[in-house]
């Protein structure tokens, strides 16, 4: 069994990136900037934004936090984005997800300029992924494209049980490992909350991509001996012997699933670091796009 070790992975990613940044300073020219909208006080959002806003110093981006009360009318938010899309010093930016209730989350993506969406989200790009055409692909199943490929993880003819069809993870996932190319060129079984005999499907699964937020969901008996597993959950779960309170649990219980798999992402330190570091990958690529 082979840990698939995100940190390590995204460490060598950043570094990478870094190295690049350095070549555009030397050719003078401008540092890819990434901007980032965050409405409320949710804490895992805050988390993850302030994780984001981090690597990018340690890249060698410059970033905006525009942060904003959940009081922020659907007006107010759409001008934000709008204000985004023709300031010419930020080359991406994202729209912290999810939004309060009262603002409608399409009506955002949808007002983002495509050429600045590095999360990938909008209809245009999303169309793009699917056609196989170059563009943003969304970070986290970007991250597990780039860690199946670094670790030589074979997809072709391989039967994919993604299980959990959002839009910003299962279905774009499922939609990537069906495309041609490496990786890819696999079966692909996306299941959901009204797929019948779930188990039945992961115990037949070469690959196993757990995106459900159901902590431990993925027992040992519903994997077959020698599956690659994947787990995208990232559910905190009250701890009080952990100084934040709180921990954070896979859709995975590692400790049974592990022994039984050939290849395994751990949760910390899997897939999470992973989607940082494509963000990172996306915003360059929209920097470059836009110097050409
Ligand atoms: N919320 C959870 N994951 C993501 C993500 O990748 N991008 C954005 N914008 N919001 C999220």
């Amino acid at each position: 069994m082979i840990v698939l070790d995100g940190k390590k992975t995204s460490n060598d990613l950043k570094l990478e990136i870094a190295q690049e940044v350095d070549r555009m300073k030397v050719a003078g020219s401008k540092v890819p900037h990434l901007a980032a909208i965050l409405v409320g006080e949710d804490g895992a959002s805050l988390t993850y934004v302030g994780s984001k806003v981090r690597s990018c110093e340690q890249v060698g981006f410059e970033s905006t936090l525009l942060k904003f009360p959940d009081t922020i009318s659907e007006e107010e938010l759409l001008d934000q984005v709008h204000a985004l899309n023709t300031n010419d010093s930020i080359d991406g930016y994202i729209v912290q997800l999810p939004l309060p209730k009262h603002i409608d989350e399409n009506k955002i993506l949808m007002a983002i300029d495509p050429e600045k969406d590095v999360d990938g989200f909008h209809p245009y790009n999303f169309g793009k992924m699917a056609l196989e055409m170059d563009t943003f692909i969304p970070a986290t199943p970007f991250g597990i494209m780039e860690i199946l490929e670094r670790y030589q993880v074979k997809t072709k003819g391989k039967h994919v049980v993604v299980v959990g069809r959002s839009h910003i993870v299962g279905r774009p996932m499922s939609i990537l490992l069906s495309r041609k190319g490496n990786p890819g060129n696999a079966t692909v079984t996306l299941a959901h909350s009204h797929t019948a005999n779930l188990a039945e499907l992961t115990q037949q699964a070469d690959i196993v991509i757990m995106a459900l937020g159901i902590p431990h969901f993925l027992k040992a008996d519903m994997v077959k001996a020698g599956a690659v597993i994947i787990d995208v959950g990232i559910t905190r779960v009250p701890n009080a012997d952990s100084p934040k309170g709180y921990q954070i649990v896979g859709d995975v219980d590692f400790n049974e699933v592990a022994p039984k798999s050939s290849y395994i992402t751990p949760v910390p330190g899997g897939v999470g670091p992973m989607t940082i570091a494509m963000l990172l990958k996306n915003t360059l690529l929209a920097c470059k796009r836009r110097q050409n």
